[in-house]
C-alpha cells in the first residue's frame, strides 16, 4: 500500500487511526465493565426474588390462598425484563406461574427452607436462545407452618447480551464518527501547522537571480523549519557569491577583450587614413601581432582555466628533477633578464612529482611577474627544498624577488582571475592577468598549493608539491574563483 504523497493528508490519517483506535479500546473496557456489571446485578435480583417471594408467603397460610392471589407474586417480578418466575406445591402442581415466553423450567437443586440463598447458589440453565442463564430454586415455607412450597427464579440472559450487542453496536458508530471527526481536525490541524512551510516554498520561488540578495525569514520560522531555512539562505549566500563572481568575471573577460581589440581598431585606422611607407605598414603589422598574440595567449589560458574547471586536463605525473627544470627555465629567461639587468640565482636540489608542462607553466608564469617586478641591479632567486612533513612531505619550489611589496589588502586577491594589484599595467601587452590564477590552479590539480609572501622590498612565491604522486587522470578541481 503507498502512503499519500500529501503530508497534511497523512497527519489526517494518523490522527483518525490512532483515535479510532484510542475510542475502540477504550468502548472495548467499558463495555466488558457494563457486561460484568449487568451480570453482577441480574444476580443480585435473583437471590432478591427469592427473599422476596418468601417474605410473601410468610404471610399466606395455604396453597390455595396463594392461587387466590397470584397477583401480589406477579408483581415482584413485574418489570424485570427476562425474569421467570414459578411457585409451585412439592408434587409439582403449579401455584403461580410468570413466564411469559413459555421457557421450560429446568430441574434444578432445591435449596432447603432454611437455607439463605447466595450468587454462589446460583445454577446455570440454558433457555431457548441458548445464552447460558442464572437461575435457583429453593423452599418457601407457609405462614409458620411447616408446610414448603418450591420457588423457582430463573433470569433469562439473553436480554443483556441483546443490551451489550445493541450498546457494541452504538459504540462502533461513535468510534468510527470520532475518527472521522479527528481526522477532519487533524486534517485542519495539520495545514494550519504546515503553512510556515508554504509561506517558505512561496518565498523560495521568488528567488530569481536579479533577486538573489532575498533571504528566507529564519526568525519567524517555527524551530522544525529553522535549520532547513538557514540552510537554504546558507545556499542562497553560496550562489549569489558565485554568481557575482561570475558577473564580475564576464565583465572583466568582455573589458580584456576589448583593449587590444580596441588598440587593433585604432592603430589599423589611423595607419590607413592615408598611404605609407613600407616601413609604416610593417611597423603596423609587427605592434598588431603582439595584440594578436597577446589575444591568443588570453584565450588559451581561459581554456586551459575552464578545462581545469571542469577536471578535463589530463595530468601526466612523474618524478622529475626540480633542479633540472630550474636550471632549463632560468636559461630560458636568462635574455629577459639581462636585458632588465636582474641575475637569476637557482639553489637546492630535489625530486618532485609533477606533471612537467604543468610545472614549467607554473614557474614560467612567476618568473615572468618577479623579472617584471624587480628592479634593476637585483637578483630573481630560484629555491628548491623538500620539507620533511608528517605524510611524506612536501618539495617546495620558490621564486623570490625584490621590489615594492604587494599592498596586504591586495594579497587574497591576486591568485583571482583578471586581478591586478597595480592598474596602471593594465594594458601591458605582456599581462592576461591569469597567470597567478592559472599557477593556483596548476597546483590544485597536483593536490598542492601556492602561497605568496610580501614584505618590505621582498615577494616571495612558494609551490608546495606533495610528495605523493597523484592519480595520472585528473582529479575533480574545485572550481576556483573567479575573483578570490
Ligand atoms: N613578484 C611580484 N611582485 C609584485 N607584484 C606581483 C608579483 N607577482 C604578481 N604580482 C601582482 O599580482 C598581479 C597578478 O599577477 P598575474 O596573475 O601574473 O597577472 P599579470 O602578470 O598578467 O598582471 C600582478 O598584476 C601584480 O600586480
Ligand atoms: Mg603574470
Amino acid at each position: 500500500m503507498r502512503l499519500p504523497s500529501s503530508l497534511t493528508t497523512r497527519l489526517a490519517l494518523a490522527y483518525g487511526l490512532a483515535t479510532a483506535v484510542i475510542l475502540a479500546s477504550v468502548a472495548a473496557y467499558l463495555s466488558g465493565a457494563l457486561s460484568v456489571q449487568l451480570e453482577g446485578r441480574d444476580e443480585s435480583e435473583l437471590v432478591g426474588e427469592v427473599l422476596l417471594v418468601r417474605h410473601l408467603l410468610r404471610e399466606v397460610r395455604s396453597e390455595a390462598e396463594i392461587r387466590a392471589d397470584t397477583h401480589r407474586f406477579a408483581d415482584i417480578a413485574m418489570g424485570h425484563e427476562g425474569l421467570i418466575l414459578v411457585v409451585r406445591s412439592r408434587q409439582g402442581e403449579p401455584l403461580v406461574t410468570l413466564n411469559p415466553r413459555n421457557e421450560s423450567v429446568p430441574p434444578l437443586r432445591v435449596l432447603p427452607a432454611t437455607m439463605q440463598p447466595e450468587k454462589s447458589l446460583l445454577q446455570t440453565w440454558y433457555p431457548k436462545n441458548g445464552v447460558p442463564s442464572r437461575g435457583i430454586a429453593a423452599l418457601g415455607q407457609l405462614g409458620d407452618s411447616d408446610k414448603a412450597v418450591e420457588i423457582v427464579v430463573l433470569r433469562d440472559a439473553g436480554y443483556r447480551v441483546a443490551l451489550i450487542r445493541e450498546y457494541r453496536h452504538q459504540v462502533l458508530w461513535a468510534t468510527l464518527c470520532g475518527a472521522a471527526v479527528a481526522a477532519g481536525l487533524g486534517f485542519a490541524l495539520a495545514r494550519r501547522g504546515l503553512r510556515p512551510l508554504r509561506r517558505m516554498a512561496a518565498d523560495a520561488a521568488a528567488v530569481t537571480t536579479s533577486r538573489l540578495a532575498t533571504r528566507l525569514d529564519v526568525g519567524s520560522a517555527p524551530a522544525e523549519l529553522r535549520e532547513l531555512a538557514a540552510a537554504l539562505n546558507d545556499m542562497l549566500a553560496r550562489l549569489q557569491d558565485s554568481f557575482s563572481r561570475l558577473s564580475e568575471f564576464s565583465a572583466d573577460l568582455a573589458h580584456d577583450f576589448r583593449t587590444p581589440i580596441s588598440n587593433l581598431i585604432g592603430q589599423t585606422q589611423v595607419t590607413l587614413a592615408q598611404s605609407r611607407g613600407v616601413a609604416e605598414y610593417e611597423a603596423l603589422l609587427e605592434s598588431n601581432l603582439e595584440e594578436y598574440e597577446r589575444l591568443a595567449r588570453m584565450i588559451e589560458n581561459m581554456l586551459f582555466l575552464a578545462r581545469a574547471d571542469h577536471a578535463q586536463v589530463a595530468l601526466g605525473i612523474r618524478t622529475l628533477d626540480a633542479r633540472e627544470e630550474l636550471d632549463k627555465m632560468a636559461e630560458y629567461f636568462e635574455a629577459v633578464a639581462a636585458d632588465r639587468d636582474v641575475a637569476l640565482a637557482v639553489n637546492g636540489t630535489a625530486m618532485v612529482q609533477a606533471d612537467q608542462t604543468l610545472l614549467r607553466r607554473a614557474v614560467t608564469n612567476l618568473l615572468d611577474n618577479a623579472l617584471r617586478h624587480a628592479p634593476a641591479g637585483s637578483t630573481v632567486r630560484l629555491d628548491v627544498e623538500r620539507a620533511a612533513a608528517p605524510g611524506g612531505g612536501t618539495t617546495c619550489i620558490r621564486v623570490t624577488n625584490a621590489g615594492p611589496a604587494i599592498p596586504p589588502e591586495t594579497l587574497p586577491h591576486i591568485f583571482g582571475r583578471f586581478y591586478r594589484a597595480d592598474p596602471s599595467r593594465r594594458n601591458s601587452a605582456a599581462s592576461t592577468r591569469l597567470g597567478l590564477a592559472i599557477v593556483d590552479t596548476i597546483m590544485r590539480l597536483h593536490g598542492g598549493s601556492v602561497t605568496v609572501r610580501s614584505l618590505a622590498g621582498e615577494t616571495m612565491f612558494s609551490l608546495q608539491f606533495p610528495a605523493e604522486a597523484l592519480a595520472t587522470a585528473a582529479p575533480p578541481v574545485p572550481a576556483p574563483a573567479a575573483v578570490s
